[in-house]
């Protein structure tokens, strides 16, 4: 029987409206191909103009509406003008990610053909690698407060919280997608020689998870050195995998290392499927060129291509990456990219490509 995938579809604001239908397109295009059916909806929630006519950024039964799906396509949510984007993002965003337990963050980070890398000399093939961050716990916690404010004695403290069901689920998650690979290496970030307990406990843990993993190569590095790394011998790495705040800067330093914001992707996973996961583009909604038809939709197809995987059409999400790398190597690029293509023709072309 064909099987059926029920995706809630929520555009956001500013370019989220103008990529999704690109990252739609591309989905329609592999169901035909792949065999197997969508069944779309669509929600106007989580954008500024919801905001402006409710006075909030989600309907109360949000949750309801949303733990039936077997995905959620996100675009993008922010227009600092109307709505702080404080208020957009904890309002909207983070309530999925949090209440969905979506613990893992994931974003490939890939050198693509075409694409300029800012990292001289690098080519395709160089930088192929994954940073999976911890996503719920970690350094971001509520944990902490503020006494004697205005006084000589202003104290403010707040707690890294780490438990071993948070730190053994986000390795062994690393742990199986390192297994999966070809190279099977595995990078801890760490920084043990500074933050004295949680990350040691960190470490303890990764060594734990490795015993069940004997052929997974391991190495860490402090965080420090790290980023340097990203930078100097982007080739070393694998599957990286870090805590909550490590991860954060990681995950925008290694899409940085290959040239356009604009066609990061990222997946936000709860792996045991006890809620639906999320799929985004890395990017936020461009308000600076919001309305011009000139955003690059790879981000929002790449993040297709995740929610495949996820799903488990695996093949098609290895066709639609591919068609996505065949189309920029022709030159077919948006002005993020160096060239004069439009969200549309961009979009269009990795549709063909697919097809051919
Ligand atoms: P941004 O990612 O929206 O834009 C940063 C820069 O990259 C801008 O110059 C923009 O034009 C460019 N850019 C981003 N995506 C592009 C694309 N697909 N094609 C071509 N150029 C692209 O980040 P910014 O400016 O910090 O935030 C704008 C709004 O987006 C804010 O309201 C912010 O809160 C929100 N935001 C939302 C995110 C999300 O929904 N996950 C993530 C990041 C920011
Ligand atoms: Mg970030």
């Amino acid at each position: 029987m064909t099987k059926t995938y029920d995706i809630a579809v929520i555009p956001g604001d500013g370019i989220g409206k103008e990529v999704m239908p690109e990252g739609v397109r591309a989905l329609e295009a592999a169901s035909q191909l792949f065999d197997f059916n969508l069944n779309l909806e669509y929600f106007d929630f989580a954008c500024a103009e919801y905001y402006q006519q409710h006075g909030k950024m989600l309907p109360d039964d949000w949750f309801e509406q949303l733990e039936g799906f077997d995905a959620l396509f996100f675009g993008a949510v922010g227009l600092p003008d109307v709505v702080p984007d404080h208020v957009s993002l904890w309002g909207s965003l983070l309530q999925f990610r949090r209440h969905f337990d979506q613990y893992v963050n994931l974003r490939p980070v890939k050198l693509m053909p075409g694409v300029a890398s800012p990292l001289a000399g690098r080519e395709p093939g160089d930088v192929d690698f994954l940073v999976v961050r911890e996503n719920t716990e970690g350094e971001y916690s509520s944990i902490g407060g503020k006494m004697f404010e205005g006084t000589e004695r202003e104290t403010v403290i707040q707690e890294t919280v780490m438990t071993r069901t948070g730190v053994d689920r986000i390795l062994k998650y690393a742990f199986n997608l390192a297994q999966d690979r070809p190279e099977k290496h595995l990078t801890s970030a760490t920084k043990s020689n500074g933050i004295s307990i949680t990350m040691p406990y960190w470490d303890e843990r990764v060594k734990a998870m490795q015993s069940s993993y004997p052929e997974v190569d391991v190495d860490s590095y402090h965080i420090d050195i790290l980023t340097a790394n990203f930078v100097m011998h982007p080739d070393w790495f694998d599957i990286v995998v870090a805590s909550n705040l490590f991860g954060d800067i990681l995950s925008d330093l290694g899409p940085a290392c290959t040239g356009t914001i604009g066609i990061a992707p990222s997946a936000n996973i709860n792996p045991e499927g006890t809620f639906p996961s999320l799929f985004e583009p890395v990017h936020g909604s461009a308000p600076d060129i919001a309305g011009q038809g000139i955003a690059n939709p790879i981000g929002q197809i790449w993040s297709a291509s995740l929610m495949l995987d996820h799903l488990g059409e695996r093949d098609a999400a290895a066709a639609v990456l591919e068609a996505i790398e065949s189309t920029l190597a022709t030159g077919e690029l948006t002005p993020d990219m160096g060239g004069s293509a439009t969200t549309d023709s961009l979009g269009s072309a990795v549709v063909r490509a697919l097809s051919a």
